[in-house]
C-alpha cells in the first residue's frame, strides 16, 4: 500500500502536526516521499482509533438484528476501530471454541478489530462458571467476562469469578441491575415516571447495591471489576468512596445515558427502553461530572440492535437495548466537549486510550507516535447533522436519535493503516 501523509490534524488536542501512514504503522513524517498519498487535516482533530468496551453484536445466531459485517462497519463509521463484542449471542460466549468462532468472524467481517467478552456463568444461567481459564490461555487470549444483560447476582460466584480471572490479570464487567429488587415485569426508572405511566419500574438502589457489594469482592480478592453502563449518582457516589480505598475498579457510561431523560419515555416508544434504563436529569447530570472527574473511566456504547419484530412491542414487552456505535462521539461532544467539561486530551483518554488498558489490549489506545499501530480517527469538531436511522450501518434500526441534530465527527477511520470509513 502506498504511504499516506496526513498533514495539519491536531493531535488529541496537543498541537497540528503530520503523521506518515506507512505499512500498517506510524512512522516519522519526515520520511514521507514524493509518491505519498497526501491527505490535507487542517483544522481536524486526530483521535486513537476508539475502542469500545461494550458491543452487543447478534452473530451468531441473530444475523438478522446484527452481523459482524454490519456491526464493525458501524464501528468504523463511528471512529471505532475495536470493539469488544459481548458475550450474550445464541450461542453464549462461554467456551474458548466460541470465543475463538467468534474472533474468527470478525477477522473475516474486517472494519474493526472485534475482541471477544467471555461470559461468566454457563449460558449465562448464573449458577456455574464458565470456562474462564481456556478461553483466557485460547487463541483469542480472553480478558474481560460479562454475564452482560444478566447480572450475576450470586455474591459467591462473583467472589469465585473475581479469584479464578486474578491469575491473568482478567476483568469481570457486572451489568449492575439486581432483578430481586424490581419484579420482572421492571421497565424503566423507578419513580415519578413509574407511577405515572403504570409501568413497573427499577430502583437506583438495584444498580448501586451491586456496586457496593462488588467493591468489597474486588477487595477481598484483590482482582479487577468493571461496571458496565452506570447509570445513577448512587453508583458514583459508591465508585467514588471505592477509588479512594485503593480498589481495583472502573467503569464505564453510555452515550444515552449522557443525555437522554426519563422524559423520553413518556411517550411510551420502545426505542426507548433500555437496560439500565434512562434516569431523571439529576442522574444525568452526575453521570457527566463523574465522566468528566475521571471517577467513570470510559465511555462504552452499549450498542444493541434489535430486530423490528423484537423491538415493536407494548413498551413492558419490547426487547430492551438503543443503537450506539456510530453516534457515540457525537454525544460526547455534545455533553461534554460542547459544554467544556472534557479536553480533546481527555476524549482520547476516555474513548480509547482507558478502554484498552481496562481491556488488556496491547495494539489499541496508543498514543499517535512513529512505531505505533495506524488507528486514527480524523475528526470536525464542527460539523453538525440531522441523524437519519435509515443512513445507519447496521442493519437494526432502534436508533434514538434519529431526526435529532448532533454533532457529526467522523471524517475518516484508520485501523492499522488501512482506511475503514470515509465520508466521501
Ligand atoms: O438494554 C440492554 N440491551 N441492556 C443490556 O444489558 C443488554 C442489551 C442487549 O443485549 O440487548
Ligand atoms: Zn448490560
Amino acid at each position: 500500500m502506498r504511504d499516506l501523509l496526513i498533514t495539519g490534524a491536531d493531535l488529541a488536542g496537543e498541537g497540528p502536526a503530520d503523521l506518515l501512514i506507512r505499512d500498517g504503522r506510524l512512522a516519522d513524517p519526515a520520511d514521507a516521499g514524493l509518491d505519498a498519498e497526501r491527505l490535507d487535516a487542517a483544522g481536524l482533530i486526530a483521535l486513537p482509533g476508539l475502542v469500545d468496551l461494550h458491543t452487543h453484536l447478534r452473530e451468531p445466531g441473530r444475523e438478522d438484528a446484527e452481523t459482524h459485517d454490519s456491526g464493525t462497519r458501524a464501528a468504523a463509521r463511528g471512529g471505532f476501530t475495536a470493539v469488544l463484542a459481548m458475550a450474550n449471542t445464541v450461542p453464549v460466549t462461554d467456551t474458548a471454541e466460541a470465543a475463538s468462532h467468534v474472533a474468527a468472524l470478525g477477522r473475516r467481517a474486517g472494519h474493526a478489530e472485534v475482541i471477544p467478552v467471555g461470559a461468566v456463568t454457563k449460558g449465562l444461567n448464573g449458577e456455574e462458571l464458565a470456562e474462564l481459564g481456556l478461553m483466557a490461555r485460547s487463541a483469542a487470549r480472553v480478558r474481560v467476562f460479562s454475564d452482560d444483560g444478566h447480572c450475576v447476582t450470586d455474591a459467591r460466584l462473583m467472589r469465585r469469578a473475581l479469584e479464578y480471572v486474578r491469575a491473568f490479570d482478567g476483568v469481570i464487567a457486572q451489568h449492575a441491575q439486581d432483578p430481586r429488587l424490581a419484579g420482572a415485569q421492571a421497565c424503566c426508572h423507578e419513580g415519578d415516571i413509574s407511577g405515572r405511566l403504570g409501568l413497573p419500574g427499577w430502583p437506583a438502589a438495584a444498580e448501586s447495591t451491586i456496586v457496593a457489594r462488588d467493591v468489597q469482592l474486588a477487595e477481598l480478592t484483590g482482582s479487577r471489576v468493571h461496571v458496565c453502563h452506570v447509570s445513577t449518582a448512587e453508583t458514583v457516589d459508591v465508585l467514588r468512596w471505592a477509588k479512594a480505598r485503593g480498589v481495583k475498579i472502573t467503569a464505564e457510561v453510555a452515550p444515552h445515558h449522557l443525555l437522554l431523560t426519563t422524559d423520553e419515555v413518556m411517550g411510551y416508544d420502545p426505542t426507548y427502553k433500555v437496560n439500565p434504563p434512562l434516569r431523571p436529569s439529576e442522574h444525568v447530570e452526575a453521570l457527566r461530572e463523574a465522566l468528566a472527574d475521571g471517577i467513570i473511566d470510559a465511555v462504552a456504547t452499549d450498542h444493541a440492535p434489535h430486530a423490528r419484530h423484537d423491538k415493536e412491542h407494548a413498551f413492558a414487552e419490547a426487547a430492551p437495548g438503543m443503537l450506539g456505535l456510530e453516534t457515540a462521539l457525537a454525544v460526547v461532544i455534545e455533553t461534554m466537549v460542547n459544554t467544556d467539561r472534557l479536553s480533546w486530551y481527555a476524549v482520547a483518554r476516555r474513548t480509547s486510550v482507558v478502554p484498552a488498558e481496562i481491556a488488556r489490549l496491547s495494539g489499541q489506545g496508543r498514543p499517535l507516535e512513529p512505531g505505533e499501530p495506524a488507528n486514527i480517527t480524523l475528526v470536525d469538531p464542527a460539523a453538525r447533522a440531522v441523524v437519519d436511522r435509515n443512513q445507519s450501518a447496521s442493519l437494526s434500526r432502534n436508533n434514538p436519535w434519529h431526526g435529532r441534530e448532533l454533532p457529526d465527527p467522523v471524517v475518516a477511520t484508520f485501523w492499522a493503516g488501512r482506511p475503514t470509513y470515509r465520508r466521501d
